[in-house]
């Protein structure tokens, strides 16, 4: 009876190493999953819902699913705060679905601020090709780590931290985003937190901040502006 339950021990220890080793690899994973063919561009429209999408029928791709020309010129319409954000991911290039990268090209006219945000699926690597860029990221003991970057300069954000970029150079500035992922997904703080929808109840924000809620009304009734 002592020989069975040591044999259920033993058993049990070797399956618990096995699951651990399998698991620990999926645990550090924060990244896209892998393709399982060589390519499998998106079909947008299909009604089938799955993670990620499903692929367009690959009898009817050609050369040109795999190119895209939206960086050509510059863009024109710049938001709030001074950015005009382009977005290459795969819902703009939908060959990018399963392969798991995306890019974000970014504008800054002076002063323009790409404000406080989250990617909650992907590391960033940002790269400034023109002017001068405060960039910051937040760490989860809350120090701040920052550069002022110019071009040719590189700094990189972990995944789902909060970041933001500041143009504190005196023209435009340009940068280039590069993401670990096919859609790594953007939460402003300030929008999310402010200008939700519905709005997020003020006892919570008068709370959270230690403010009393005319400053919170204030904050919502500009907060709105942000919402992109
Ligand atoms: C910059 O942080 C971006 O997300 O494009
Ligand atoms: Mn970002």
């Amino acid at each position: 009876m002592q020989n069975m339950a040591s044999y259920n021990v033993i058993h049990l220890v070797i399956w618990l190493t096995f699951l651990s080793l399998v698991q620990l690899p999926m645990r550090s994973h924060c990244a896209d999953p892998g393709p399982l063919q060589d390519f499998c561009v998106a079909d947008l429209n299909s009604p089938v819902l799955v993670n990620g999408f499903p692929c367009k029928n690959p009898a009817n791709v050609t050369s040109n699913d795999f190119f895209f020309d939206g960086l050509q010129k510059l863009g024109t319409v710049f938001d709030a705060l001074n950015v005009n954000l382009t977005e290459v991911d795969v819902f703009a290039f939908p060959a990018l679905n399963t392969l798991g990268m995306s890019m974000n090209r970014v504008q800054f006219h002076p002063g323009g601020e790409n404000p406080p945000h989250i990617h909650p699926r992907a590391t960033e690597l940002s790269l400034v090709t023109e002017g001068k860029l405060f960039v910051g990221w937040v760490s989860t003991a809350y120090t701040l780590n920052w550069k002022i970057l110019t071009a040719g300069q590189v700094f990189v954000i972990p995944p789902g931290l909060v970041h933001f970029q500041l143009n504190v150079g005196k023209g435009n500035a340009l940068f280039y985003a590069f993401f670990n992922s096919q859609n790594p997904g953007i939460s402003k703080i300030a929008p999310a937190l402010f200008a939700s929808t519905p709005l997020i109840p003020d006892p919570v924000l008068t709370t959270a901040f230690n403010v009393n809620k005319t400053i919170i009304d204030l904050i919502k009734s500009r907060a709105s502006v942000l919402i992109p």
